[in-house]
């Protein structure tokens, strides 16, 4: 195997950050590599803020769901789709006198372009940041709290919260059990999409046939009340609907 495919094979969610700090030039490196990631247009549009301070990883730890480990991290990246820089830009060379306000402002569509190249960025900080022996988390909770969160990082309209991760080292000689994967028969698919049945569901989910007997549910029923109905999910739903509606000028 080659040292980028290990590399890749190697990779879990670090949540354990004993370990000793990430130093500045790893971090470099791996804010180097991820802006060599491929990018729409070669627009990048999107930013990063890096967060060093101690304190903004405390407060960061609460807000999103309440985790502390978030707050042990060395740093974190914080990957923003960001439309604003070039709303700002294309008013800068003169372009209102030609479009109206409506035209200028960023569509839906900049917007999913934009958080496209925000997580390709990020996916390729995890891959060098794991080359480096640096592991890392996603923290999908950072699309809450909206209102907290605009202000913490003084965000304008069109700049979303695509992707936070938060980097640190494993304590020497700590190992755990990768997490597995779902055959790739039911993630991968010749040439046209493929409807699940039943049949494929029972398969698909046999890992879970004996815990379920001790829980006296499905794993589809516990999961979806864990995670889709749950209060987390609940704001993370309410908080993206608001920035979607301040994005295309929706009125609350
Ligand atoms: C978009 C996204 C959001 C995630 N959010 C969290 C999170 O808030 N907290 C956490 O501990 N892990 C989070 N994770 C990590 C996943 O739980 C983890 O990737 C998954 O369980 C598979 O484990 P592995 O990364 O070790 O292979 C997130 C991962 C992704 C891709």
């Amino acid at each position: 195997m080659n040292p980028i495919l290990e590399a890749i094979e190697k990779r879990q969610s670090l949540r354990n950050f004993g370990g000793p700090a990430v130093t500045d030039g790893e971090r470099k490196q791996i804010l180097h590599a991820a802006m060599r990631a491929p990018t729409a247009g070669n627009m990048m549009m999107y930013s990063v803020i890096q967060i060093r301070s101690k304190e903004t990883l405390q407060t960061l730890a609460e807000t999103c769901d309440h985790q502390p480990f978030i707050g042990k991290a060395s740093f974190g990246l914080l990957f923003l789709a960001d439309l604003q820089k070039w709303h700002d830009y294309f008013c800068a060379v003169g372009l209102e006198k030609e479009f109206t306000a409506e035209e200028l402002a960023p569509k839906a569509s900049d917007l999913l372009l934009g958080i496209n190249d925000a997580v390709i960025a990020a996916q390729t900080a995890v891959i060098a940041a794991e080359s480096l022996g640096v592991g890392s988390c996603y923290i999908g909770d950072i699309m809450e709290q909206k209102e907290i969160h605009q202000k913490l990082f003084s965000l304008p309209r069109w700049v979303f919260p695509a992707a936070f991760l938060v980097f640190g080292k494993a304590p020497e000689g700590s190992s755990r059990p990768m997490t597995p994967r779902f055959d790739e028969k039911y993630v991968v698919f010749d040439e046209t999409y493929q409807t699940l049945g039943s049949d494929d569901f029972d398969e698909m989910f046999a890992r879970y046939t004996e815990k379920e007997k001790e829980w006296g549910v499905s794993f589809g029923e516990k999961l979806f009340k864990r995670k889709m109905v749950s209060d987390f999910a609940m704001e993370m739903d309410r908080s993206v609907r608001a920035y979607w509606r301040e994005w295309m000028g929706e009125e609350e």
